[in-house]
């Protein structure tokens, strides 16, 4: 396996909108996928698209740690190390929710994303198995977030108040500003 170059925000490639895979179960394929998971592995990612490896193609890898679940608990909210070819999702319902995210392609910033509080999504695996799920929280989150990089799309696109967009180690302001407030 080999550890891949990131694109960070700026390289054409993050706003590209990203090619169909035909054959989802090729060699290729599942090469770049284990190269994507030890590359975001790497990285301390939780999720990485694969035009963020300057390869314009739809395809994601993807986890939703149970620590990262949320005061809701961790029922649908966590997903184990997932891979799909040509993803796709819909809302389900209409409750959007503010939420920080990072990006492996964006090193050092932390911003707060509304995002589809429930969605459904499905694709297809490196193995050939169709995948559909339902998803909330920081595992709706993730899904979204890496589904709109196959489309050109970065967090800070889709913030509505860059008020919200931070360095990550001054995020600790944020917290005093709301503990503040109460
Ligand atoms: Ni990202």
């Amino acid at each position: 396996m080999t550890l891949l170059k990131i694109a960070r925000m700026g390289h054409p490639v993050l706003l590209r909108e990203a090619e169909p895979v035909a054959d989802p179960t090729s060699r290729e394929v599942r090469r770049l996928v284990d190269d994507m998971v030890e590359t975001m592995e790497d990285a301390n990612g939780v999720g990485l698209a694969a035009p963020q490896v300057h390869v314009s193609r739809r395809v994601i890898v993807f986890k939703a740690p149970a620590e990262r679940a949320g005061p809701d608990g961790p029922e649908d909210a966590e997903t184990p190390l997932t891979a799909l070819v040509n993803p796709a999702f819909e809302p389900v319902g209409d409750e959007v929710e503010l939420g920080w995210e990072g990006c492996l392609s964006i090193p050092g910033l932390t911003g707060a994303v509304p995002r589809h509080a429930r969605i459904r999504y499905r694709g297809t695996a490196p193995d050939g198995r169709a995948v559909e799920r339902e998803a909330r929280g920081f595992h709706a989150r993730v899904v979204q977030h890496e589904i709109d990089h196959l489309d050109g799309i970065l967090y800070t696109m889709r913030m509505d108040d860059l008020r919200m967009l931070a360095f990550s180690d001054e995020m600790r302001h944020f917290a005093e500003a709301a503990r503040a407030e109460e």
